[in-house]
């Protein structure tokens, strides 16, 4: 894992937009694997900016989300779907019969979910895949004990993660109890990893994730067995760590030849 921490929001979130920028335009038919909650808005913002000032182009990229709430349509305010096209896919030139967010309103939840893994294989696998944290270290909503190979699947929502989306919905008892989410073992595969965290609401969930041992109790830990994870966080998520690290990504060595 390489940890960066930046002083505020603002800079987490230009900083996970120009890494992803960056796998766009090196790879134009990548897939992205997409967040929601507060965490990334930031983010698809400065995405946005750049699409629009910079050209930057999203009309050969796919995309695949995180996770859904199980007995949400489409057009629902809360449906991760309506979150995902108000905040990104509206504002730039993605194909729309291009991205997937798995299906809150599916019949046969189990096949879909089987459908979902396989057709993240079929797409290529995901490029870079973006999370945010939750105050209880879960990851999509692998909630703690969720085994680490876990593959998409469904799942009850924690008491804390519904306390913490409370403040989305009009009461508690809005808050949906079921949702359908990748797997840890989905989401470690993919080829990068960004993380993302702001405010002092996630400083004990990181502490655990970065230099606690890795547990299914802290799903976010696992990501300590990824090859490519960047966490970035700011100040205040930081303010439990007991290391001192980077403010900006380590740049690879250039080798020098010989003359
Ligand atoms: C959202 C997701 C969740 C959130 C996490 C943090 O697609 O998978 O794991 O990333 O609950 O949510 P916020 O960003 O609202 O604090």
């Amino acid at each position: 894992m390489e940890v960066i921490v930046k002083p505020d929001y603002d800079q987490i979130s230009k900083l996970a937009a120009r890494m992803i920028a960056d796998v766009i335009r090196n790879k134009p038919r990548c897939v992205l694997g997409l967040a929601t909650g507060g965490t990334p808005v930031g983010t698809y913002k400065e995405l946005i900016r750049m699409h629009e000032e910079e050209g930057l182009d999203f009309s050969q990229a796919s995309s695949f989300n995180l996770d859904e709430y199980v007995g949400l349509e489409h057009a629902h305010d809360q449906s991760y779907w309506y979150f995902m096209n108000d905040n990104l896919f509206k504002h730039v030139n993605i194909n729309l019969a291009n991205v997937h967010v798995p299906d809150g309103k599916a019949l046969d939840i189990e096949s879909h979910c089987r459908w979902y893994d396989e057709e993240i294989r079929k797409w290529g696998g995901l490029d870079i895949q973006i999370l945010g944290i939750g105050g209880n270290g879960h990851i999509a909503f692998n909630e703690p004990g969720t085994a680490i190979w876990s593959r998409t699947h469904w799942t009850s929502l924690d008491e804390r993660t519904i306390a913490d989306n409370t403040r989305f919905f009009k009461s508690v008892n809005d808050v949906p109890r079921y949702a359908l989410t990748m797997g840890i073992g989905t989401i470690l595969e993919a080829r990068k990893i960004i993380m993302l965290a702001n405010k002092d609401s996630k400083a004990d969930a990181i502490a655990a994730a970065v230099e606690g041992a890795v547990t299914a109790m802290v799903p976010a830990s696992t990501l300590q067995f990824h090859p490519d994870t960047t966490v970035i966080i700011d100040k205040a998520a930081a303010s439990k760590l007991k290391r001192t690290y980077r403010t900006e990504p380590a740049k690879a060595p250039v080798a020098k030849r010989k003359r």
